[in-house]
């Protein structure tokens, strides 16, 4: 029997109304590629400016115009190390001196790559910690006294690869499963504040360096999964914009998985 596909979702634009976010800013870390860089165009779309930050300068700037073209609304790429507090604390200072606000905070930079632990130095280990998680926490900081004013929300990027024990991935199943304690800590202590905390989990996703580098060898497939596709861009864009919407304000210290029930497939020989 010929196997369902379930098609993609439709494009935010078709599913929320384009003066969702207007007057709101959002802070993005990673915005300047992959899956941060669509879920701020999605924002953006709905009315938000943003500003969004990246290792390299040209790169955030670059995507930053891009993502102004695309929508009309302002976007400013800075460049910054997440794994430096002091760094992180001057990119939200020059969001504020250009914005006055920051609404949405969208924590995604991160860094990966494949290797056994037997093989892994502790400083390839605490570079890949130091980025996803201590980046997290600094973003944090520096983001939540602007987001207790704006009653703002927050959005981590995790991933479902923690559940098991995925192979050659210990540094960032670590630091991923880190984050969501430290957002699950977050939402409890800041809900009173009126800010609330969230994790969107992201399986396979279509298009992205991730999948490129880290698919493991035909072991995940779309036609494997269990709705016949992996996960899109549009797929996070629309449950990113439900999350930071009035429609989620009860949606608070949850890890949202996207993966189209992927992690429950048990691999076959
Ligand atoms: C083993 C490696 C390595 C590799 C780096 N290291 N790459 N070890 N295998 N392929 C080691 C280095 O030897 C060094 O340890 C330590 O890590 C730090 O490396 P540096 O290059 O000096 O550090 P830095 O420039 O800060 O880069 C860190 C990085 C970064 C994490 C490697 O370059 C990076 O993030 N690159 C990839 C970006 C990326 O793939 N993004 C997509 C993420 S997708 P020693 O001991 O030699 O000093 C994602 C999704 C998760 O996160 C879910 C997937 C399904």
């Amino acid at each position: 029997m010929n196997r369902f596909h379930l098609p993609e979702s439709p494009e935010t634009k078709q599913t929320f109304p384009a003066d969702l976010l207007t007057g709101k800013v959002a802070f993005v870390t990673g915005g300047s590629s992959g899956i941060c860089m669509n879920q701020t165009l999605s924002l953006m779309q709905h009315g938000a400016n943003a500003f969004i930050i990246g290792r390299n300068l040209d790169k955030a700037q670059r995507a930053a115009g891009e993502l102004s073209n695309q929508t009309g609304k302002k976007c400013i790429g800075h460049s910054c190390d997440v794994r430096n507090p002091h760094s992180v604390q001057e990119a939200v200072n020059a969001a504020i001196n250009h914005f006055g606000r920051i609404d949405i905070v969208i924590c995604g930079a991160a860094g990966n790559f494949l290797a056994p632990i037997s093989a892994m130095s502790s400083n390839a280990f605490k570079a890949v910690i130091d980025i996803d998680l201590f980046g997290t926490y600094n973003t944090i900081k520096a983001t939540i006294d602007h987001l207790r004013k704006s009653r703002g929300a927050y959005i981590h990027i995790t991933a479902t690869l923690h559940e098991k024990g995925t192979p050659l991935q210990v540094h960032v199943s670590a630091a991923k499963a880190g984050i969501e304690a430290l957002s699950n800590v977050l939402a409890v202590e800041e809900g009173i504040n009126g800010i609330r905390s969230n994790c969107i989990a992201p399986g396979p996703v279509r298009g992205t360096e991730g999948m490129q580098k880290l698919s493991f060898k035909g072991t995940t497939t779309e036609d494997s999964s269990p709705l016949g596709r992996w996960c899109t861009f549009s797929d996070i864009n629309n449950l990113t914009l439900f999350l930071v919407s009035d429609a989620a304000n009860i949606l608070n210290g949850q890890v949202f998985r996207v993966d189209g029930g992927e992690r429950h497939v048990q691999p076959t020989n």
